[in-house]
């Protein structure tokens, strides 16, 4: 079994009295870490599905090393709209850390996406993206694969966050649905849990590490929740299990009357 945390949308700032939405996002990722391994003990594998960073300099990525340091488990990350992947290829490839977009982890392919388009928060697979993946499908037809990605490629109830998802979802999903061994698909960016299906393939949302986006909201709105993580069990049959976990507070700081940041 591979018991794996998802840690999301962190929005890491340069330096260590920043806020953003009056939150301190650094604090805010070290407390859901805190959480996630004080109720869990033991993970096999962290995962963080893109906007790492808020500002992504070297020093945010370097900020993010230096929280998972104290907690020496192999770290696969993939990048969001905020993250730069040049930066975050040169400083997230460090020890146990990696950037790779695909990984053969015991009985289990993962393969990370990148859905960026740079200079834009919108999301897209590019031609070359899309044909990483037919490959590595085809290559391991047989092995059970996650697939994770920031953006999200079904809608959520959010139309202001829907006009940025995946543009050519449908060309991601038309691969997804040719090969069976993809069990699911597991995303960020939209900043609140999501659990919907395509064609028996659940498609999963993972809460942001900071703060939550205000579900069936026509426009940009924060919610009155908490920093949330995921855990995901995926067995050796190819079978796994999934929830979604919450702190016990909203981030200290947090400011919702703010419109956008
Ligand atoms: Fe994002």
């Amino acid at each position: 079994m591979l018991k794996i945390l998802q840690i999301t949308d962190m929005h890491i700032l340069p330096e260590a009295d920043e806020t953003l939405m009056g939150v301190n996002t650094d604090e805010s990722f070290a407390a859901v870490l805190n959480q996630a391994f004080r109720q869990h003990q033991h993970f096999d594998l962290i995962l963080l599905t893109g906007d790492l960073a808020q500002t992504p300099t070297p020093k945010s990525y370097q900020r993010i090393i230096n929280r998972l340091k104290a907690y020496n488990t192999a770290c696969l990350c993939l990048p969001g709209n905020h993250d730069d992947t040049e930066v975050m290829d040169k400083v997230m490839n460090n020890g146990n850390i990696s950037s790779a977009k695909a990984h053969k982890i015991e009985n289990w392919q993962i393969i990370c996406l990148n859905s960026q388009i740079p200079g834009s928060a919108d999301g897209a697979l590019s031609p070359a993206e899309l044909e990483f993946l037919t490959r590595q499908l085809e290559k391991h037809s047989t092995t059970p694969t996650l697939i994770a990605v920031h953006h999200n490629c079904l809608p959520t109830e959010c139309s202001w966050l829907d006009t940025m998802m995946i543009k050519n979802s449908e060309e991601f999903l038309h691969i997804i649905r040719q090969h069976s061994q993809v069990k699911l698909v597991s995303t960020g960016h939209i900043h609140q849990e999501m659990k919907r299906k395509y064609h028996n393939i659940p498609i999963l949302g993972t809460p942001a590490s900071c703060f939550q986006f205000k579900q069936e909201s026509s426009q940009f709105a924060i919610d009155n929740k908490p920093p949330g993580y995921r855990v995901l069990n995926l067995e050796n049959d190819g079978s796994f299990s999934t929830q979604v976990y919450w702190l016990d507070e909203i981030a200290a700081g947090l400011n919702p009357a703010l419109q956008g940041y």
